[in-house]
């Protein structure tokens, strides 16, 4: 078979078949096949698409480039939750620990945050001591006795996937859904869970700017995980505005805490209800979604949730107390409080551009080699759909460094805010 040929057809706009799919990933991933050649047929690729069945085989080949986690000595369902990314999004620390104390265990692979983008590992990282590198089968046996982990990566999951990202990212050829449902799906469906919930975000400060993208996206994973033989769900949800108040990693697990002791923002209440009320009735644990939400509310309510997150911390070795005293979490030592300038409803509160900010005064890394600050960061005093006066606080910036005029200005700049209130849209657009 030569490579040549199969760009060739991708070029003219035919369908690539299983064994020309399975050549060019294991070609790619030992070396015999260049980055430039699959450069070419990643480019045609974004031009002429592939189809369900070559998007399907493409996830295969890529999830078995590797090891495939055997979860089979976990006992029960097991579920994982994908997010496609966002700003202030610190859902896994909330739903984790919800449908954990549920009874459904919750095996979870996390990644690190880069650029706008904040990442789960990071977050749990800003607890004193917690360990995010468990060998499988220490992962394997915490979920089977707690019912939760979330760890990185381990072991060599999806080689291909690790070397072609990292090329798409250089060769303008990130941007095309079958290649990034089949990037995505060949990581979960390696980790190994029998119920997958997405996350699909949409709006600014998402990968994906429009709702229709957001929904193709989630359905072609979705085709993906059931041909996989996965139960597969997923929502589509707002990432105009950051989610919760708290961005940055520290100010993140105090609002998680926070919201599993029952005081959580709205918004980040009704998508950790939501995605684990789907993860509830995958699994077979809640007959229905009000039944789910009703089950997860009182792990919550009686302290079971919280519970479980104590339990996690404590297993992978974090400083348990910050739990019950989240005031303790490392604290950046200077604040300054952002008033607005003027009366009115806040219309919007960009999530790509304070992702941004956040980013720039240490909470993210622009390049994966950036080292972050835990404690720094920005909690909104006000959200979306609020009403303020002048001189009312919008933002509280936790920082390190002074913060310059031009920081400050695109700072206030990421809020709009209008003598009346404009129609903001609604959190979850969709649930399929
Ligand atoms: N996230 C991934 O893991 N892969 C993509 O291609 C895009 C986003």
């Amino acid at each position: 078979m030569l490579f040549t040929d199969l760009i060739e057809k991708k070029k003219k706009g035919l369908a690539l078949d299983t064994e020309e799919i399975s050549f060019w990933i294991k070609g790619y991933v030992d070396g015999t096949i260049p980055d430039y050649q699959v450069s070419a047929l990643l480019m045609a690729i974004i031009f002429q698409g592939m189809d369900d069945r070559e998007t399907l085989d493409l996830t295969m080949a890529m999830m078995h480039s590797g090891d495939v986690m055997d979860l089979s000595a976990i006992e029960g369902i097991k579920a994982d939750k994908h997010s496609t990314g966002g700003v202030g999004d610190k859902t896994s620390l909330v739903l984790g620990p919800m449908t954990a104390a549920c009874g459904v265990r919750l095996a979870k692979m996390s990644g690190r945050g880069l650029g706008f983008t904040g990442g789960t590992l990071d977050k749990l990282e800003s607890i004193p001591g917690f360990q995010v590198g468990l060998a499988p089968e220490d992962f394997v046996r915490q979920v089977n006795e707690l019912g939760i982990a979330i760890i990185g990566q381990t072991g060599n999951l999806v080689p291909a996937d690790k070397k072609m990202y990292a090329l798409r990212d250089v060769t303008g050829t990130v941007n095309s859904i079958p290649l990034i449902a089949s990037s995505i799906m060949s990581k979960k469906l390696a980790a190994g869970s029998d119920v997958i919930v997405l996350d699909v975000k949409y709006g600014q400060g998402a990968f994906m700017k429009t709702v229709e993208d957001a929904r193709k996206l989630a359905e072609t994973m979705i085709r993906i995980g059931r041909g996989a033989g996965r139960r597969v769900r997923a929502m589509i949800s707002s990432m105009e505005a950051p989610l919760g108040c708290a961005i940055g990693n520290a100010l993140e697990v105090q609002e998680a805490v926070m919201t599993l002791m029952g005081q959580g923002p709205q918004d980040l209440v009704e998508l950790c209800v939501t995605a684990g009320s789907l993860i509830l009735t995958e699994a077979g644990a809640a007959e229905d979604m009000a039944v789910a939400k009703e089950m997860l509310e009182k792990a919550v309510a009686d302290g079971s949730a919280l519970q479980k997150l104590e339990e996690m911390v404590k297993a992978q070795g974090g400083d348990v107390s910050v739990i019950r005293h989240p005031e303790k979490l490392e604290k950046a030592p200077c604040k300054t409080v952002v008033t607005s300038d003027r009366n009115g409803f806040i219309n919007g509160a960009d999530a790509l551009a304070l992702g941004r900010l956040a980013m720039q005064i240490g909470a993210g890394r622009a390049t994966k080699e950036d080292d972050i600050w835990h404690d720094v960061g920005l909690v909104l005093n006000a959200k979306p759909g609020d009403h303020v006066e002048k001189g009312d606080p919008l933002v509280t910036v936790h920082h390190r460094q002074a913060l310059t005029d031009d920081w400050m200005q695109a700072l206030k700049g990421a809020f709009r805010i209008d003598p009346e209130a404009g129609e903001l849209p609604p959190l979850i657009m969709d649930i399929l």
